[in-house]
This record gives structure tokens, sequence and C-alpha cells, in this order.
């Protein structure tokens, strides 16, 4: 069965024998808090959702991985610049992903019929060319973040989704993560009081030749479009959207941002720091502070422990007066390094007929971007 076709309705069953498992509560936690959002089952198994990846870098390797452990998820066929990048990438996947198709060039990747639906994993300058090149194909979209480098080509590639009626989510896999769920469920229900400081950082030393994507400007290279995104997301996940944001930024020679940091204010007067860096090698941390405790998230992008401290009453930071350390804990398992958790909501979306994901509206992928585009007009850089 093909999930070309619109509306497509049947409830998603998630098994998992390969699962690595969420964090669980550490020594000497009280509690564990569990995600309250849940995923639909039936018992019928349905037909596995046909990927395509286009293009054979980092991500597309670590993206293959996870697809092989989300069991009602195919990896069909893989496109490349060249024949030999996809030949190898295939080879080096074979145990996983038998029988994945060769192509040398993304139009025969996107003319496959076998394909659902397309993972465009270039660099961010070129991925409203590839996302237009699948959905002119007839195919749904899960696209890298960010989804183009400005909020008016994003603009334009979710308008063709909608023109082409196809599929369209920005792979942004923490908003998929069911920690970052059961947080964001936590503190809708107030279980973790009223926010009121945000922090989160990402970044890491990035050496690598002049002209990789992550370095060279016609590739969209940038601290703020590759790392920054991840602390706006998770203020705007935890926080709602910014009514305003300060930047300032250090750039390069080659005049992209390489470190930035972001004051933000959000509703109800609530502040946030954010900071992204390719020069340094960030904590890759996240706190909330709120009226009640203390929420403390590491790898906060992909959370490998997220923890609530409760202060019960306590008016300083003496800590005998601290309640027990609770962990928050999804619902569902963590798939692999989580990018199977965003491949499952994709086959989720498509069986029931979705044109966007619940979890990364296409309103919240084009806030975002505008305020990528904020930042980056505040700190000087042009694309
Ligand atoms: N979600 C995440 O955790 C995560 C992590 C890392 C990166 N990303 C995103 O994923 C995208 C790709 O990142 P990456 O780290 O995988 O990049 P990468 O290792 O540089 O790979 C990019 C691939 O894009 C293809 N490509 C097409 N035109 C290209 C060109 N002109 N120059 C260079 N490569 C070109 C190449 O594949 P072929 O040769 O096979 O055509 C290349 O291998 C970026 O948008 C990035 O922001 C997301």
């Amino acid at each position: 069965m093909s999930f070309l076709s619109a509306g497509v309705a049947s409830a998603l069953s998630i098994r998992a024998p390969a699962l690595a498992a969420g964090p669980g509560p550490r020594d000497g936690d009280a509690a564990a808090i569990v995600g309250t959002m849940t995923t639909p089952s039936s018992s019928a198994v349905p037909p596995p959702i046909r990927w395509g990846i286009l293009a054979t870098g980092r991500i597309a390797h670590a993206f293959a991985t996870d697809l092989a452990l989300v069991p009602d998820a195919e990896l069909v066929a893989v496109g490349s610049r060249s024949i030999t990048s996809a030949q190898r990438f295939v080879e080096a996947h074979r145990a996983e992903h038998p029988g994945a198709a060769v192509y040398g060039s993304y139009a025969e990747l996107v003319a496959d019929p076998t394909v659902d639906v397309v993972y465009v994993a270039s660099p961010h300058s070129l991925h409203l060319e590839h996302t237009r090149l699948a959905l002119e194909a007839g195919k749904h979209v899960l696209c890298e973040k960010p989804v183009t480098l400005t909020a008016a080509d994003a603009e334009e590639m979710v308008a063709l989704a909608r023109e082409h009626d196809r599929f369209l989510m920005e792979a942004m896999w923490t908003a998929c993560h069911p920690v970052i769920r059961a947080l964001v469920t936590g503190l809708r229900e107030g279980r973790f009081g009223t926010p009121r400081h945000l922090h989160a950082e990402l970044g890491f030393v990035v050496e690598r030749d002049p002209d990789d994507r992550m370095l060279d400007p016609a590739l969209g290279a940038s601290a703020l479009l590759d790392m920054g995104i991840y602390p706006l997301t998770f203020a705007h996940l935890v926080l709602g959207e910014a009514t305003s944001l300060q930047a300032t930024a250090d750039l390069s020679e080659r005049s992209i941002d390489r470190d930035v940091a972001i004051a933000g204010r959000y509703p109800g007067g609530a502040l946030a720091t954010m900071t992204a860096s390719i020069t340094s090698w960030s904590s890759r941390t996240a706190s909330i502070a709120t009226d009640t405790g203390r929420i403390e998230l590491s790898d906060f992008h992909h959370p490998t422990s997220a923890t609530f401290t409760p202060y019960g009453g306590a008016s300083t930071n003496d800590d005998s007066a601290l309640e027990s350390v609770v962990a928050i804990e999804g619902a569902e398992p963590v798939i692999g390094r989580g990018y199977g958790n965003e491949i499952v909501e994709v086959g989720s979306c498509l069986r029931a007929g979705l044109r966007e994901s619940p979890l990364v509206p296409h309103a919240q992928t084009l806030t975002l971007m505008r305020q990528l585009d904020t930042v980056r007009a505040q700190v000087g850089v042009v694309f």
C-alpha cells in the first residue's frame, strides 16, 4: 500500500523490540514523572512506510541507523550526487537495510515509485531546492533543520507542500523526543511550577575543511542555524512564542556567526538566555528555574537525563530544604538516539492522512525561522 494517497487512516502500533530505554530514575529519586501524551495503538500491523534518503552525509547515517529500529518503517532507496557515495552508504547499512535501491542522482531517487517519503539531508542552503524536487515528484518530505536559510524561503516551502498536497515536516527531533514531550506536558499541567528563567546552550568545536558545510557561508554555515535553532526551539516549546529577542555574536573572518548569545522575553515575563557556538565545547545542558523548583536537562536537544528538584517552600537556596529529585520520563521509549521518534511521528501522521505534524506544525517552524532572521539581522550576518 502506498501512502501517496491521502486519507489512509489507521492507528500506529509501536512495537519496541530493539528500542533503547529512556533515562530511568536516579538513585534516591522519590518518584518518576511520566509524560501523559499517548500514541494510538492498534492490533493490526500496518504496512511499512517506505523511506528514501536524499544525500549521504553524517546525519543521513545516524538517521538510517535509527530507521532500522522502527518496525513499521523501511529504507527502500538512497540517492546521492554520486552513485559511488550512494553505494557506499547502502553497503554501510546493508545489515539493517538489505535491498535498498541506489541512485546516483536526487532526481532518480524522487522518481522511484516505491518511495513514500523523502528525508532531505543535504546542507541547509539546498533544502528548498531538494524539497521542491521531492514534492513535485509527489513525495512527502521530512526536511532537516533549519528547513531553509530564511523565513521567506521556508514560507515558499510550506506553500509548495500545500500546493502539491503533500506532508512536510521539519526534522526537529527535539519536539518529538518523549522526555521533551513529558516536560512540556508537565509544565502545562503545572506540575513543575511556573517557569521564570530558562538557560540552554549548544556548541562544539568545528575543525573541518573550509569548504565543509559547517564553515562555508555558501552552504549556510552559521552557529545560529546549526546549533542556535535548538535552544530557540526548546524555549519556544517550554515558554511559548518569544515576544522579543536580543542577540550578540562573534563573526568569523568569512562573516559567519561562530558564537552567538541571545536573550529572550516570553509570555508572562519569563526570560531566557541561549547560546550557540562552533568554537567551544558547550555543556549542552538546559535549566529552567520555576517558582517551585528547578528543572535540569543533559543534552537538552535529545535529553539523556531530565530532573525536577522541588524547593518545597524553602525561601533560600539552602540545599537542606530540598525535596527529593524527581526524574522526568517519557511515556514511550527513546528510539535509538531519538531520530526514531521523529520517524515514528512521520509514520503516524502519514497513516492519519495529515499534511503536517501536531508536534512540529508548520506555524512553529515558520515562527522559529522568523526568529533566526531576527537574530541574524541583529548580529549583521547576511546570506
Ligand atoms: N537533526 C540533527 O541532529 C542534525 C545533525 C546534524 C546535521 N543536521 C542537519 O542535516 C543537514 C546535513 O548535515 P550533515 O552534517 O549531514 O552534512 P554533511 O555531512 O556535510 O552531508 C551533507 C550531504 O549533502 C549532500 N550535498 C548535496 N549538495 C552538496 C554540496 N553542494 N556540498 C556538500 N554536500 C552536498 C552530500 O551528499 P551526497 O554527496 O550523497 O549527495 C553531503 O554528504 C544540515 O541541514 C544540518 O543542519 C541535523
